[in-house]
């Protein structure tokens, strides 16, 4: 059975940034987050009886062994749920670098695990598709569902889900992310979020998260741009201070971010309405609506970067017939 999923990478406005559990990624709060459609990655699994082991290969990309072994870890699991004994060859394309602070990992566990899951012919609902990938990668959750997603941190692994919050085609608005460096981070998320609890900031973080998700909810329910970029862009420096202060601090950012970031604020005192959020990585993603798209891009080709990669809001993660190999 050979079986081909696309999943998109998603730029959280609500970020997730340290687990109370580690085994089940269990998230310390809920996040909210948009799939994004120009970066995305594509899987093939072929389960059969044939294969004696599982393989695992990437076109165009370089792999650790440690990033092999957790897709290995993956196929495994859903091979346990299926109560199948075969292996599996899985091969994945990611339409940007992975690493480049574009969410490579959450597109890829989305991807995986729908494609694995179709495969070994394991039938799931939506709800528990999204509670496996979060067991590859934490926001691969929030690449399952269409649009705008919410991801309810819950306390186990049966209450951490994602759902859709509004379709894709809800809202007409613009990401358009500035990759000032396109090489590998040096400290991944995995183990950079390890350290969240020793920031003394996180605790107050935690205090005012709910409220902020709850306005943040509203300003989308409203369509009300101002305050849905305010809430956006208030948060991604909120995470970055918990890092900045954890132990060991961590600092993303390079010049060519912090140039990106003023640039954002002076379009805002032209009274274009754009606004900026940072994942872990030094690259910087510019929200605005889609009828600002051209003045935005515009602004920021004036700033120092590697590639300007415009993305819109993208749907849920789906099977697909053209297969890899
Ligand atoms: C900063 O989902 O990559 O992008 O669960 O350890 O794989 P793991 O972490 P990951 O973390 C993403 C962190 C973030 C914020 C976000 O996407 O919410």
């Amino acid at each position: 059975m050979k079986c081909t999923a696309i999943a998109h990478a998603n730029i959280a406005f609500i970020k997730y940034w340290g687990k109370k559990q580690d085994e089940y990624r269990i998230p310390y709060n809920d996040s909210l987050s948009l799939n994004i459609s120009g970066a995305y990655t594509t899987t093939t699994v072929e389960v059969s009886p044939t294969y004696t082991e599982d393989v695992i290969g990437f076109i165009d990309a370089q792999s650790s062994e440690s990033e092999i072994n957790r897709v290995k870890k993956q196929v495994d699991l859903i091979r346990s749920k299926a109560k199948k004994p075969f292996f599996a060859k899985v091969l994945t394309q990611n339409s940007i670098p992975k690493g480049i602070g574009a969410a490579s990992s959450a597109s890829g566990f989305a991807a995986l695990t729908l494609a694995a899951s179709a495969a070994f012919m394991l039938k799931l609902s939506e709800k528990e598709l999204t509670k496996i990938a979060r067991l590859g990668s934490g926001s691969a959750c929030r690449s399952i569902p269409d649009g705008f997603v919410l991801w309810h941190a819950g306390n186990s692994h049966d209450d951490s889900y994602a759902q859709s919050l509004h379709p894709h085609t809800y809202w007409d608005i613009c990401d358009i992310l500035v990759v000032v460096d396109n090489t590998m981070k040096k400290v991944s998320t995995t183990d950079g979020m390890d350290g969240v609890t020793t920031s003394p900031f996180f605790q107050q973080r935690l205090v005012s998260l709910p409220q902020r998700l709850q306005q943040l909810k509203q300003s989308l329910e409203d369509k009300d741009f101002s305050i849905f970029g305010h809430i956006l862009e208030s948060e991604s420096y909120n995470m970055h201070a918990v890092m900045l202060t954890q132990e060991p601090s961590l600092l993303y950012w390079q010049p060519a971010t912090v140039a990106a970031l003023l640039k954002v604020r002076e379009l805002r005192t032209k009274g274009i309405l754009a606004f900026a959020t940072i994942d872990a990585g030094p690259n910087v993603h510019v929200i605005c609506q889609a009828k600002d798209e051209t003045i935005v891009l515009d602004a920021m080709s004036s700033v120092s970067h590697k590639q300007l990669l415009v993305n819109y809001p993208a749907g849920a993660a789906r099977l697909i017939s053209d297969h890899l190999f």
